[in-house]
């Protein structure tokens, strides 16, 4: 008598519900943890694909935005498999980089001294860094302000602050390429090439997840950063938000 296979076990920190909507709270922070764990050791091809390649330029824009002196100490903050790390290290600042995912942090590929830490409470003295980075990772975090504010904690006035994030195009024709792109080619090439094909529909909804500009802006002024800009790459796809601590 042969026993039919037991039911797959589900999935202990889903990081979208069935009906696509995101987690709130402690458990969105629980489920993008392990989902980053899930993906890190393919993560760096498929940023490649999604990207069509275009991400390190975008890490360099950020990086040139900076303009800091040699030998500036900027943290990285979510810095993932260390791409920033690599690109600060290259325009001879001095990185750190940190992530709350030990998958992550594991198929890293730099030099950069890591730490493992949210980001919401850094094991970072004060005014510790010439600048922060962080790369893609606004729209995971579950309180964005209190992120900003451990941000302008660990900054020293005068000192910077780039974020790069995903975007959703506002004229109407990019916005549809946009679409076609993230909702549907990205999915289908997860499901394909991904050991965890839900990261790459949560992709899109998490960037829903993001306020608008103006909202973002407002928060980096509201916790100590001043001079902030607020400029799209891509035809939009990509946001780049800057300031100098106060
Ligand atoms: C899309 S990846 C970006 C990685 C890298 N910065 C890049 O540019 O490729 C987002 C990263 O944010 C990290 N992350 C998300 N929430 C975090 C948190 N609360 N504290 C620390 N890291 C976090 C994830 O573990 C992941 O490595």
């Amino acid at each position: 008598m042969s026993a039919s296979p037991p039911p797959a076990a589900p999935d202990p920190a889903p990081v979208l519900g069935a009906d696509g909507t995101l987690p709130q709270g402690d458990t969105k922070r629980v489920a993008v943890e392990a989902m980053f764990d899930r993906v890190a050791p393919g993560y760096d091809r498929m940023n490649r694909i999604i990207s069509l390649g275009l991400d390190r330029r975008w890490r360099r824009t950020a990086v040139a935005a900076l303009a800091l002196n040699p030998g500036a100490r900027v943290l990285d903050l979510a810095c993932g498999t260390g791409d920033f790390s690599r690109d600060l290290a290259a325009a001879r600042y001095r990185p750190v980089g940190a992530d709350f995912s030990a998958g992550m942090l594991a198929a890293t590929r730099t030099a950069t001294p890591l730490v493992r830490a949210d980001a919401t409470a850094l094991p970072v003295p004060d005014a510790a860094f010439d600048a922060i980075v962080c790369g893609f990772a606004l729209r995971n975090f579950v309180d964005l302000e209190t992120v900003f504010r451990e941000s302008a904690r660990v900054v020293h006035s005068g000192g910077r602050i780039a974020a790069l994030d995903a975007a959703v195009p506002d004229r109407a024709l990019l916005r549809a390429g946009n679409t076609i792109w993230f909702r549907g080619a990205v999915p289908l090439l997860g499901r394909l090439l991904s050991r965890d094909p839900d990261a790459y529909r949560y992709l899109p909804a998490s960037t829903a997840y993001l306020p608008p500009a103006a909202r973002l802006l407002d928060l980096l002024r509201s916790v100590g950063f001043v001079d902030t800009h607020h400029v799209t790459m891509t035809g939009g796809s990509v946001q780049l938000l800057t300031g100098t601590r106060a």
